[in-house]
């Protein structure tokens, strides 16, 4: 992390050597500070303030940290969230240098995409981690049909998808003490105001922006508000229980469901099966080719047909 805001200081040309040397000297709380510190600056093409402007939340970006470049605004976060940071708050970056996708890929995150992390303290065991996957998921979801998409549809477990091609990813992680999660970082990439051609080859066939499919640019500013708030929104029935909301919004935008897959999970070997729907912990249910029934939990479904 330190190494990371250096050269994003130096970068910018502000930093002098001395200041390099007390950074490299600092206690670990008071360096969590300095990075906040950095992440309350305003930043040109992000703005903290315009997101901020009639946001209507009670906790969920509250606290904004909008950065230039860092690595992955998931590691940010995860850092933070350490160093005690208030419940809700949100990291963004204009870009980052070494993004992360699921199952350890990377993310292309050049500036005009929305790259951003929230830390929630759920309290909450392991268990329910996926739901709050799936419930980001439907926030995304919401915040497309707002702003003008037709049809956003999520592909398990959160792949958001407009007209078959993916426009945006999430990345859950926890930070976990014993059997119970203490913070849950949660990472969401939308491809926004990009051009698809700048993608590299292998990702332009099943990649889509905002910016193709409605056919103009838009604020990334007002895009990030409207999200919080539909986040908020799902992450309030998370607390008072209310899943099957959460599943019941899923359900009516899922990709998924109806369709021949590839199940690919972590250590088990791979199978076609057909996709009956998901369960209340958020497992897709499947039925393989013999006809017997599997819940998949972690891993990747590749749509067959
Ligand atoms: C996926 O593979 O579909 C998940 C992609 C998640 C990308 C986002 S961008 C903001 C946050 N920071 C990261 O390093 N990854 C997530």
């Amino acid at each position: 992390m330190k190494e990371e805001i250096i050269r994003l200081l130096k970068k910018e040309g502000k930093l002098s050597d001395e200041a390099i040397d007390e950074i490299q000297q600092m206690e670990i709380n008071d360096f969590a500070d300095f990075v906040k510190e950095i992440g309350m600056q305003e930043t040109s093409y992000i703005s903290a303030l315009e997101i901020s402007k009639d946001l209507n939340t009670q906790y969920i970006g509250k606290n904004l940290y909008v950065f230039k470049e860092v690595s992955s605004t998931n590691t940010v976060a995860r850092f933070l969230s350490m160093n005690d940071i208030e419940d809700g708050s949100v990291i963004i970056s204009e870009k980052q240098t070494a993004a992360r996708g699921r199952s350890g890929k990377g993310w292309e995150s050049p500036i005009g995409g929305v790259w951003l992390s929230i830390i929630l303290n759920p309290h909450v065991d392991h268990s329910k981690l996926p739901l709050i996957t799936l419930a980001t998921g439907v926030a995304v979801a919401k915040t497309l049909e707002k702003i003008g998409v037709e049809k956003p549809e999520i592909k398990w477990p959160n792949d958001i998808m407009i007209n078959g091609k993916k426009v945006c990813g999430i990345l859950t992680e926890a930070v976990a003490k014993f059997n119970t999660i203490e913070s849950v970082i949660i990472g969401v990439g939308i491809d926004a105001n990009l051009d698809i051609e700048q993608f590299p080859e292998e990702l332009k066939e099943g990649t889509t922006t905002l910016e193709k499919e409605l056919g103009r640019k838009g604020s990334e500013n007002l895009l990030i508000k409207m999200f919080l708030e539909e986040f908020e929104e799902i992450s309030e029935l998370f607390d008072n229980e209310g899943y099957e909301s959460i599943l019941k919004e899923w359900r009516k935008r899922s990709y998924s469901i109806g369709k021949i897959v590839e199940v690919r999970e972590p250590f088990n070997k791979h199978y076609d099966a057909y996709v009956l729907g998901i369960s209340k912990e958020g497992a897709l249910v499947v039925e393989k080719i013999d006809g017997t029934l599997a819940k998949v939990i972690s891993g990747e479904c590749i749509i067959k047909n």
